[in-house]
């Protein structure tokens, strides 16, 4: 039956970190994935969760089977942190909110909708993007194509290109678009740029399908969520896919969830019955343990203060080490202007780099990053930023 099954090729994300956990270098740091670490390379359990854990332990619940879209609890705190509680659109039921296994599976669940609704529809992706959007929409069965994005030589985004783009698209075109913290170049556009896409979009009648995986990252929770503010003021249907991985140092328990603003909440309620199908044929209804959390955290005023903070403390540790990036590199003798690593914005730093000085840093050094140039500033810390930087230096 598998005589002829070819062997896939690894995954450029996940599968640099099964390279690293390989590796028997002693010294190696793991740029690769987008993972938070502290100051001493760990993975941190945010109090937050700790103390909503110790709530559900001392009030331990049997785990029955979730309604086909999640508690119903959380939907409705994640509307109420991705749209506000109190806007128009939340307020009058016209979005239709269903938890998922991760931001991943909120655009799995998003994508196969959109092919049963429109199935001849296009999808855009940035240039570059995260390296699954485009494996995820192909699979589901889309032709994806790009929209320019990346400016490499003015370090920047290249907003003319991608107008144009979005401009020259035809109606129904899907264009997944990065809420805050672009995945992988860093690289976010103004509040008034953002302003012409969404105008774009609207007179283009495009559908914009918002990933939005690192809220809180960039310059605040509320300023990362704004363009949402911007899309609904359009009026326009839209999708947001939303990830707790990064914001609540979950990753293993796959929160996240779609949501998709729609005309009317008459509307809503039918978009919401055909999510539904698509999450029971595939895996019937999502699992409990992280939803829960994070809904008692978003929801409990105290936890969500803890929240609030610590994901602000992520957030300046991240600033900090981005500084030290810019003058480490400049002491080791890096030419040029390094500022453009200060003004990326989130997890990830697009450094220039090319496969093959992101090769020999792997292979020399054992700092292992993403062959497209992409390195994870969230897991540089006072430990490893000084080899890490003396080995840029080397190849760069
Ligand atoms: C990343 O881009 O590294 C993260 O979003 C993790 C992943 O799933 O790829």
């Amino acid at each position: 039956l598998f005589a002829s099954i070819e062997m896939a090729p690894r995954d450029p994300i996940l599968g640099l970190t099964e390279q690293f956990n390989a590796d028997p270098n002693p010294n190696k740091v793991n740029l690769g994935v987008g993972v938070y670490y502290d100051d001493n390379g760990k993975l941190p359990l945010l109090a937050c969760v700790a103390a909503a854990e110790k709530q559900m332990v001392e009030a331990p619940k049997a785990r029955g089977y979730l309604p086909i879209d999640g508690i119903a609890q959380y939907d409705k705190a994640v509307q109420g942190l991705v749209f506000g509680a109190e806007s128009e659109a939340v307020k009058s039921g016209r979005v239709a909110t269903v938890q998922a296994v991760g931001g991943t599976g909120g655009l799995k669940i998003g994508a196969d909708f959109l092919k049963r609704l429109s199935p001849s529809a296009k999808v855009l992706i940035s240039d570059p993007s995260w390296e699954n959007h485009r494996a995820l929409f192909t699979n589901a069965g889309f032709a994806v194509e790009a929209y320019p994005y990346y400016d490499a030589e003015r370090r920047g985004v290249d907003v003319d290109g991608m107008l144009a783009a979005l401009k020259a698209a035809p109606a129904g075109t899907v264009v997944v678009l990065h809420a805050c913290c672009h995945n992988p170049t860093g690289y976010d556009i103004t509040p008034a740029q953002w302003d012409k896409v969404v105008a774009v979009v609207k007179g283009n009648n495009l559908v914009a399908f918002l990933d939005m995986a690192y809220q809180g990252f960039g310059q605040g929770i509320a300023e990362d969520g704004a363009v949402i503010q911007q899309f609904l003021a359009a009026g326009i249907d839209f999708f947001v896919s939303t990830s707790f991985s990064k914001s609540f140092s979950l990753y293993g328990e796959r929160v996240g969830a779609l949501s998709v603003v729609c005309e009317s909440a008459e509307e809503a309620s039918r978009v919401l019955s055909q999510l539904k199908i698509v999450i029971r044929t595939n895996y019937s209804n999502p699992p409990t343990h992280g939803a829960q959390v994070v809904a008692t955290v978003l929801t409990t005023p105290e936890l969500r203060r803890m929240w609030e903070e610590e994901l602000s403390g992520m957030r300046a540790r991240i600033k900090l080490m981005r500084t030290a990036l810019v003058e480490k590199l400049a002491a080791a003798g890096v030419k040029g202007d390094l500022s453009y690593i200060t003004r990326q914005q989130g997890m990830f730093s697009y450094s220039g780099l090319n496969k093959d000085q992101m090769v020999r840093l792997r292979n020399e050094f054992g700092v292992y990053g993403i062959d497209s140039g992409r390195i994870c500033v969230a897991a540089l810390n006072s430990r490893n930023i000084d080899a890490v930087v003396s080995a840029i230096a080397k190849v760069a």
